[in-house]
């Protein structure tokens, strides 16, 4: 099994970065997240498990099983979880779409931040669906880079994030995919599906999120394909630098910065 070509990559900064963007919005994507003592929980693409310590936090007593592709990051996550303290977590190395488990044996699957990397998101939905039990639910969390405004907006600034819209597509996800999900849930077969925007709005009365989101979650982000952006001809180095140090400038004071997240819920009927 191999770790996949995807967009953020697999870098210590990028494991700081999804953990800031887990800390910071746990509230807002978390809250109302609860498994109940006993039931059995799947999350897939743990990553390095930035969701998984709040999801053992939030449900001590659910038995979560943690898979990821990635090795290198498991053993990331299994440090993290177990410096938090936790013990109700088991991790896995495997494949969303090939899981070494019995169908049904899931009471719930959660996943975040997974779906925009996949070619075939449905499909992994599909995948999932089959690991639960009737009446079993799932949780979704996406974004949707459509999403995203700042102030002052500039020409160069949303270049530079069309430019990690555009790399994403070509490397076969979707980083739109918050807008999809009622539908992809619907079509991958679960019932009562549910879809909620989880809007996060930043000024400078919130320093928290000035550098836990703007900074650190979306500018690192937009960042990270610098050199793709360049090195594929979507922008030029200069042209880059320029709205990158723009997008900046929405993260200081008289700045703004809007961007809303999607988390859908479902049954398998
Ligand atoms: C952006 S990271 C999100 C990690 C974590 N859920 C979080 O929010 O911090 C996406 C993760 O999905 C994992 N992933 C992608 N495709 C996968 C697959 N087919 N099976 C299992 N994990 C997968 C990647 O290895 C990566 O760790």
């Amino acid at each position: 099994m191999s770790e996949l070509r995807y967009v953020h990559g697999y870098s210590p900064r990028e494991a700081e970065r999804l953990c800031d963007q887990a800390n910071v919005l746990s509230a807002l994507l978390h809250e109302g997240v609860r498994y109940a003592p006993g039931r059995r929980v799947l999350e897939a693409g743990c990553g390095t498990g930035a969701q998984t310590v709040l999801l053992a936090a939030g449900s001590p007593e659910a038995e979560i099983v943690s898979v990821d592709v990635s090795a290198a990051s498991l053993e990331e996550a299994r440090r993290r979880v177990s410096t938090a303290g936790h013990r109700n977590v088991e991790f896995r190395r495997a494949d969303l779409f090939d899981l070494p488990f019995a169908e049904a044996g899931f009471d719930d699957v959660f996943l975040c931040f997974v779906l925009e990397h996949l070619a075939e998101p449905e499909r992994a939905l599909a995948a999932l669906r089959r690991m639960l039990r009737p009446g079993g639910t799932i949780t979704v969390i996406e974004g949707d880079h459509g999403s995203w405004y700042c102030h002052p907006a500039t020409e160069a600034a949303s270049r530079t994030v069309q430019c990690l819209i555009e790399i994403q597509a070509r490397l076969g996800g979707d980083s739109l995919i918050g807008r999809r999900l009622y539908p992809l849930l619907a079509r991958a077969g679960f019932a009562e599906v549910q879809v909620v925007p989880r809007l996060v709005y930043v000024d400078e009365s919130r320093p928290d999120l000035v550098e836990g989101f703007s900074r650190n979650t979306f500018i690192a982000m937009v960042e990270g394909v610098r050199d793709q952006a360049i090195s594929l001809g979507l922008m030029e180095a200069a042209q880059w630098d320029q709205g990158i140090a723009e997008l900046r400038r929405a993260a200081e004071p008289g700045g703004t910065f809007c961007y809303t997240f999607f988390r859908g819920t479902a049954l398998r009927p």
